[in-house]
């Protein structure tokens, strides 16, 4: 009897997570004559009735490599253990499954995701593999995931828009970009795009910074700017910005300095849209083959993740453990102050 499978997309969309399901149904089903079902919109698909899951074979795949978002839906309010009706679901999960000859799961996501696996594989002993991925490049077991370049190019494109306006107009241009805990969106982003300031949750900031940076920029004769602000970045002895991270800077700024002509804008879910780059489109393609061979092996209770290169199989338990922060002694903040940005702290 075939092998049967099943593949689910879980937490917040990132560009490449369509390359990954085609990877998996191609590989899986083209090569390795695997049955695979597609569970829609996360664990939802098994919970809720009636039950939405889908045959995927190699023809369903057409399109998909460049496509954005996931053709299986997706939900971040969808953990089995403590379902929206107020339930526990991870025992109808396991049934489900052994109901349906599904032997266990390919489950691609994040660290929310992932921890969602590793509790169904302890507790409802589910076999699981993980694919991680986020926008945000902050999951400490992998080098790299997938979106994260599509994010940074979508911001370093608005920048390049922002540019030429923000010179004519001789303003001051403040660019809100995503990273729920750590700026790497906005240090990659903002240094790609030529940004004179980058705030950084790792880097609490001090408004007279700001101000200096401004103001020496004017003295050489350069009457506007772009700062780039992560969506988590807020002032040094602040409170947790709490969606207005952009919107505090703004206020600061024009509380110091009225006469100052400063916009804000909010790039918000444009980052997460649209085709993933080619960067993306191999990563995530060669994550889903590796985790097809770690299925294939029997290796149950692993993450993929891209270490020194090479993509192979880690812990679950390892995935999970602490997220990544942009290092603020590190390389990436050197360079970045090295070309002149002021990181405000
Ligand atoms: O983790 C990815 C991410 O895009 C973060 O950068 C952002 O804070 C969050 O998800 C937004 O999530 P939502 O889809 O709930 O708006």
């Amino acid at each position: 009897m075939s092998r049967h499978v099943g593949i689910l997309t879980g937490g917040g969309d990132a560009p490449g997570l369509n390359a990954v399901i085609r990877a998996v149904v191609k590989y899986g089903v083209g090569q390795k004559g695997w049955l695979i079902t597609g569970i829609e919109d996360a664990f939802d698909g098994l919970i809720a009735r009636p039950m939405r899951l889908r045959r995927l074979v190699p023809r369903s795949c057409g399109g998909l490599l460049q496509k954005g978002g996931t053709m299986l839906g997706t939900t971040n309010r969808g953990d089995p253990f403590s379902w929206r009706d107020g339930k526990n679901h991870a025992h109808d999960v396991r049934v489900e499954l052994d109901r349906l000859g599904i032997e266990g799961l390919i489950v691609v996501g994040g660290d929310g995701t992932m921890r969602i696996a590793q509790r169904l594989m302890i507790e409802e002993g589910v076999p699981v593999v993980g694919v991680p991925k986020t926008i945000d490049n902050d999951l400490g077991a992998t080098d790299q995931t997938f979106g994260f370049q599509s994010a940074v190019d979508c911001v370093t494109d608005a920048l390049d828009r922002l540019h030429t306006t923000a010179e004519s107009h001789d303003r001051c241009i403040v660019v809100e970009v995503m990273g729920r805990d750590a700026g790497f969106i906005a240090m990659h982003g903002g240094i790609a795009g030529g940004a004179d300031i980058i705030l950084i949750p790792e880097l609490p900031w001090d408004l007279a910074r700001l101000r200096a940076k401004l103001e020496q920029r004017r003295n050489i004769g350069r009457p506007f700017s772009l700062i780039v602000v992560s969506e988590a970045a807020r002032p040094i002895g602040g409170p947790d910005p709490k969606g207005r991270a952009g919107q505090l800077v703004v206020d600061a700024l024009k509380e110091a300095e009225p006469d100052l002509d400063i916009r804000l804008m909010v790039l918000g879910h444009l980052q997460r849209g649209g085709s993933p780059v080619a960067v993306d489109r191999v990563l995530a393609t060669r994550f889903g083959i590796t985790a097809v061979d770690l299925v294939s092996e029997g290796r149950w209770g692993e993450m993929v993740a891209l270490r020194d290169g090479r993509v192979i199989g880690v812990p679950l338990s390892e995935a999970v453990k602490a997220n990544r922060v942009v290092d603020v002694a590190g390389e990436l903040v050197h360079t970045a102050r090295a070309v002149g940005v002021e990181l405000g702290g």
